[in-house]
């Protein structure tokens, strides 16, 4: 692949001397360099990319064998290679009859798993699952990473379908948060779900124990009212969880792609089961559109080439993820995860080094409010950040039909600017409107030129269904795959989040002054002499 990546820089840096705009002469591009799939507009009209460019890319998803690794993913190959794992997050999600791992067909369960899930929220929504003191009325979903980034950011997006119990997160081992949550709570009506693939996650098994604390404090039998979402379903037990709310899922399911299956029972809690099956119906169109989608009309394979180009290509470092949608607020720290846990990796999958970068830094804010916060350096800054907006075509109040509208409209507005920017002419005739004149207006107008030929593109979906919701994700977590498999990494593996852990642990008897920090740096002992000076 060294000679593709040499050929992709090569091209970028030729883009590089042209401007966005002016690929516009060719009236067809906002058609050509757009896709429209299950009722999504997905358009890269306004990157700085050519036909040749486009081409280019295409071809390094056949020589890098993205469809075949596709494949081989979902027929249950073993392609997490590093944790000798298969990688089926799209079974938790599919109705067909067989897919097999290991010799072993995986849909029994996943379908039984799910059947139970269903009639549990059933019982629960319906007030028969009740707690002691009556109907829940709350969920504490208590997980981190994985086991919350998800259900957090569906329940969130999916809140005019919520008509069951008001749902929780809990993450963050700091207990602030479950302190601040569970304040306000009535343990005799508070379903507690400890939300753990491994069950052994420092933060999720402290919250989990100050939550059984805190629901003994009212409850005769706590454990009944707690569930678990676990693989490790022997140390569910353990935690005094009964079997019947214990819902399972394997291995091959990676924490970070695991709404689909049990990992997501609070946001079944919150929709329903129907509007739960309407989600994996939206992901599993998007399973076979891009299974079955050629690559130039693939919504992920565009989406990643699009990464590609101006992560590896263009050297963009990072990419700014803006829904303008309220509701999508959580979707950026959502996708902080699927994509830098999958993609920040510097070696492939043979143990070599990657000869270009490691997948982009992800961030971003729904807009309106990035605007009025970090917009302007995206506008003005040194740096270019490729821009990627989210928008529904319609909103879910009708009755505030004109704030959508100008929602909408700052959107496009802002990809508009991006592209277009304003000359040091145009920004002079400005100032001069306004009485500037010789060295004082061009002073003002220097500061009010915006350089434009700033990439960006647009997702548009009709309105943020579950339906939606689950093409939505999907299309993402297939896009973080085919960058992962043109870079030739292994996207299912965490490895880099285990030497902090491992010191925390070591580091924990020494912050609790319980041994000592001498064989700790000089910075790190001299921190822990100010927390030990600084606790009474
Ligand atoms: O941060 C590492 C990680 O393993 C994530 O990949 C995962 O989503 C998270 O921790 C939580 O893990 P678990 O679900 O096992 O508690």
């Amino acid at each position: 692949m060294t000679s593709d990546w040499n050929a992709l820089a090569a091209a970028a840096k030729a883009a590089k001397d042209r401007r966005i705009i002016d690929l516009f002469s060719d009236a067809q591009r906002a058609d050509a360099y757009s896709a429209t799939a299950l009722g999504l507009l997905f358009d890269f009209s306004k990157t700085n990319m050519a036909r040749a460019d486009l081409d280019l890319l295409l071809s390094l998803l056949d020589r890098a064998g993205v469809a075949e690794k596709r494949d081989a993913m979902f027929a249950g190959a073993r392609i997490n290679e590093t944790e000798d794992r298969a990688v089926l997050h799209t079974a938790l999600r599919s109705d067909a009859p067989e897919i097999m791992v290991a010799g072993k067909n995986v849909m029994p369960g996943v379908k039984e798993t799910r059947a139970r899930m269903e009639s549990f929220a059933k019982s629960l929504r319906e007030g028969k699952f009740k707690g002691q003191g009556g109907t829940i009325t709350d969920v504490v979903n208590i997980g981190i990473g994985g086991s919350d980034l998800g259900p957090a950011m569906a329940v969130l997006a999916l809140a005019p379908y919520h008509d069951g119990p008001r749902c929780h997160f809990v993450s963050n081992v700091d207990g602030a948060d479950i302190s601040d949550t569970l304040r306000d709570l009535d343990p005799t009506r508070t379903l507690v779900i400890v939300a753990s693939k491994t069950f052994t996650t420092i933060e999720t098994m402290t919250n989990a124990e100050t939550a059984q604390k805190w629901m003994k404090t009212k409850v005769a039998d706590p454990g009944a009212q707690f569930a678990a979402l676990s693989s490790a379903t022997g140390k569910t037990t353990e935690f005094g969880i009964a079997p019947e709310r214990v819902f399972g899922f394997e291995d091959w399911v990676g924490g970070r792609y695991s709404l689909w299956g049990p990992i997501g029972l609070s946001l079944m809690l919150a929709i329903g089961p129907d509007n739960f099956a309407q989600f994996l119906a939206g992901a599993r169109e998007m399973d076979d559109h891009f299974r079955t989608a050629s690559p130039d009309a693939n919504l992920p394979m565009l989406l990643a080439l699009v990464g590609v180009w101006h992560n590896q290509g263009m050297g963009f470092a990072t990419r700014a993820v803006l829904p303008y949608d309220q509701r999508l607020s959580r979707l950026p720290a959502y996708l902080q995860q699927l994509e830098m846990e999958s993609n920040g990796k510097s070696v492939a999958m043979d143990g070599s080094d990657l000869p270009v970068n490691s997948g982009p830094i992800v961030w971003g804010e729904p807009g309106t409010n990035g605007q009025h916060a970090f917009y302007q350096l995206i506008h003005q800054g040194t740096r270019v950040i490729p821009c990627e907006f989210l928008v529904a075509a319609q909103g879910h109040e009708p009755e505030l039909a004109h704030h959508h509208a100008l929602l909408v409209a700052n959107c496009l507005a802002q990809s508009e600017a991006l592209l277009k920017g304003r000359s040091l002419a145009e920004a002079r005739e400005i100032m001069a409107v306004r009485g500037l004149e010789d060295d004082e207006l061009d002073r003002q107008a220097r500061h009010r030129v915006f350089p434009g030929n700033r990439p960006s593109t647009t997702l548009i979906y009709p309105k943020l269904t579950p339906r939606v919701l689950g093409q939505i994700i999907a299309l993402y977590e297939h896009r973080v795959f085919v960058e992962g498999a043109l870079l030739g990494i292994n996207s299912f593996d965490q490895w880099g989040v285990e030497l902090g852990k491992e010191l925390a642990t070591a580091l924990a008897p020494v912050v609790r002054g319980e041994a000592s920090a001498k064989d700790k740096d000089g910075s790190t002992q001299a921190l822990v002499r100010f927390v030990h000076e600084n606790q009474s």
